[in-house]
């Protein structure tokens, strides 16, 4: 696998705490909710793969981490998209519109996006889908990319038939997500669920059925961003060992304070062969795949 660059540069990133306040909540099924906040200054300076730390209730002093899917740096809102796990999750679940949530960000390594000559293939798994919209808009017009999500409950989005052709991709995977189709982005759909007008069976394996397609010549362009359960980062990472593209993984790693100070969420790393231990919140969440010894 090629070498990808791995720098950390945690002092440049500036974090903000502002109370954000909840502009809108919207529940979904499998107990999916989608929260806009007003948070300019987040808003302003966040990228794909980085996310927020959010004080779900004044009951619970340690925060939750959530990517972060969208921003609009004019309005300064930030828009997530969680799933209710446990009891932090659901405090958030509870919280109204005119709420206001304590929220330190933005947070983290995020993708790099900075190469407009490679073609970026977007992976993510449930809940490992927002940082992959983020992604996919700031990607729009700059390079190309194509998204494949994967959801074992109903997609917690708008969509609608594809009118844009991929390579290697199932007939029936007919289903694009409204808002990436609408701005000229490919995407399509995975599940194992029986949902219509998906791929029936596991996101990585749509994604390799595209790459397989490609032509050499464009293949060798790719580079794999994923986010998503551990098995299907496996699965990323294997396709990317395969096909021998660059490929970046975000870790969604138990964190306590998520600002770099506990050491709570250390992963360890082999770095040109010697092995170290990297902070997920602020060294990560994105890391090369080929530092990761979980993923070799
Ligand atoms: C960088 C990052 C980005 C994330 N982005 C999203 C997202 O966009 N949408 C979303 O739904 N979820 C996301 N998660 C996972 C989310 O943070 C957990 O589901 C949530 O913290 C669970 O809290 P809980 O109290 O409901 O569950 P509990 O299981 O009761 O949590 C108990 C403790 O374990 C921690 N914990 C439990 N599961 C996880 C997990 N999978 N990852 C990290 N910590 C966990 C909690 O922070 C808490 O401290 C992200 C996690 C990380 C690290
Ligand atoms: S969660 Fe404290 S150092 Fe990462």
């Amino acid at each position: 696998m090629p070498k990808a660059a791995y720098v950390t540069n945690v002092n440049q990133n500036p974090v903000y705490e502002e109370n954000a306040k909840v502009l809108a909540h919207i529940t979904h099924p499998g107990d999916q909710f989608v929260m806009r906040l007003h948070a300019p200054q987040t808003a302003a300076k966040a990228l794909p793969g980085q996310f927020v730390h959010l004080r779900v209730s004044n009951e619970r002093a340690l925060r939750r981490p959530i990517s972060i899917m969208l921003t609009d740096p004019e309005k300064g809102t930030v828009d997530l998209l969680y799933k209710v796990i446990g009891d932090g999750t659901r405090l958030l679940s509870e919280r109204s519109v005119g709420d206001v949530i304590p929220m330190l960000g933005p947070i983290g390594q995020p993708f790099d996006l900075s190469d407009t000559s490679k073609r970026y293939v977007l992976i993510g798994g449930g809940v490992g889908i927002p940082p992959m919209i983020f992604a996919a808009t700031r990607l729009q017009g700059k390079a190309n990319c194509v998204l494949f999500a994967g959801s074992e409950v109903a997609f917690p989005f708008a969509l609608k038939p594809s009118t844009m052709i991929l390579p290697g991709v199932d007939g029936n995977a007919i289903l694009a997500i409204t808002s990436l189709e609408e701005r000229g982005i490919a995407s399509r759909l995975a599940s194992n669920a029986g949902l219509y007008g998906c791929y029936e069976g596991y996101v990585p394996n749509l994604a390799r059925d595209y790459l397989l397609a490609l032509d050499e010549n464009v293949r060798q362009h790719c580079v794999l961003l994923s986010c998503g359960p551990h098995p299907m980062l496996h699965a990323v990472a294997n396709a990317g060992r395969e096909f021998d593209l660059p490929t970046f993984l975000s870790l969604e790693e138990h964190m306590a304070c998520a600002i770099g100070g506990c050491a709570g969420c250390v992963i360890k790393t082999l770095e040109h062969g010697e092995e170290k231990y990297r902070r997920a919140c602020v060294d990560g969440p994105v890391f090369p795949a080929e530092i990761l010894p979980e993923f070799a």
